[in-house]
């Protein structure tokens, strides 16, 4: 199969497309042909050997943690899905951006949504929900989003304004139209955000989910006024020392659905900055490695 591939830690030149053995789906997990791969920022941070200590790559590796496509082979025990239904889902760490993938949890695609959008959805979501799981009933609360414009950051924060919660996002001048169109309160980050937050939400914020992971943990934890209100997806190291829960993503096709289901009802659109072909893998990797308003895409020619 054609598969994006790269045999060494470097900038994305190291990239290339080439033929890769084809992967077949083991007990519990599903084979789809993949219509699209969207690239997370692990994606790029895996590549650059940015953690090459913590989770070290067997070479040569395919890139890419989630995707879109039609089902193709259902391996044993799994039900409720078949060959022909198109979904969207979770790979391994690596191997999506590839002809065909293995998803180990899934949910079908909302009709409204195209491939892309769903490829997109497929971390973000996960994370973003998961994010949000340790503040538990949102109803009536103020949840305030370090990052809400962001993949995952603007995914918690359609989950949290379904939920009930009052939701302030942070985000640059760029972003603050597409907040407010979310239904989101937005502001900037950075200096003065205690100040901004305080004059938004005079009772205090109830919760904070940290999706950009800028360095600005010790202050959300400030701004909460205890570390157990507080919740990051992007900053595990100063989350151990502030008393702060550090939560990852986890294949879960429940929370999956939860994201296709706001899919359906038109109250999460994944946003896309640009779709490129997987020929163009190198350059996506570039483009998604700088801030984008949206997610970078690569799609497969076989929609
Ligand atoms: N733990 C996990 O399992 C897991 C899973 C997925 C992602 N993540 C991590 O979560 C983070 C977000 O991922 P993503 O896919 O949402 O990335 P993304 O779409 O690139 O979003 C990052 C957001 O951070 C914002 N930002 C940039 N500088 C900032 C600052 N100084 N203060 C506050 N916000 C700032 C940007 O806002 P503007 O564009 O408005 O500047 C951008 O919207 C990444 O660090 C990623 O590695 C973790």
């Amino acid at each position: 199969m054609r598969a994006a591939r790269y045999h060494e830690y470097g900038d994305p030149d190291v990239l290339r497309v080439e033929d890769a053995p084809e992967p077949h789906a083991p007990a519990g997990a599903i084979r789809i042909r993949t219509v699209a791969a969207s690239v997370n920022p692990i994606d790029w941070k895996l590549r650059a050997g940015f953690a090459k200590e913590a989770l070290p790559l067997e070479f040569p590796v395919i890139p890419g943690r989630d995707a879109a496509g039609v089902v193709d082979e259902v391996g044993e025990g799994v039900t409720g899905v078949a060959a022909g239904d198109l979904v969207f889902g979770l790979g391994g760490v690596s191997d999506t951006t590839a002809e065909f993938s293995v998803l180990t949890s899934w949910a079908k695609k909302p009709g409204n949504w195209d491939h892309g959008q769903a490829a997109a959805a497929g971390l973000a979501a996960t994370t973003g929900i998961r994010g949000l799981a340790p503040h538990g009933d949102l109803a009536g609360k103020t949840l305030l989003i370090e990052g809400a414009a962001g993949a995952v950051g603007s995914a918690a924060a359609v989950v949290a304004l379904s939920r009930g919660a009052r939701v302030i996002g942070t985000a640059s001048e760029r972003n603050q139209g597409f907040l407010r169109d979310l239904g989101v309160i937005p502001t900037t980050y950075g200096s003065g955000l205690t100040e901004r937050v305080s004059a938004l939400a005079p009772g205090g914020v109830d919760a904070v989910l940290d999706s950009a992971g800028s360095g600005s943990l010790a202050e959300l934890v400030a701004i909460a006024g205890d570390p157990g209100r507080v919740t990051t997806v992007a900053d595990a190291r100063r989350a151990g020392d502030l008393g702060v829960q550090a939560v990852d993503a986890a294949n879960e096709s429940a929370v999956l659905e939860v994201a296709a289901q706001l899919g359906a009802a038109g109250k999460y659109t994944p946003r896309i900055a640009q779709t490129l072909p997987l020929a163009s893998i190198a350059e996506a990797h570039a483009l998604a490695q700088q801030s984008q308003p949206g997610k970078i895409v690569v799609v497969l020619d076989q929609a």
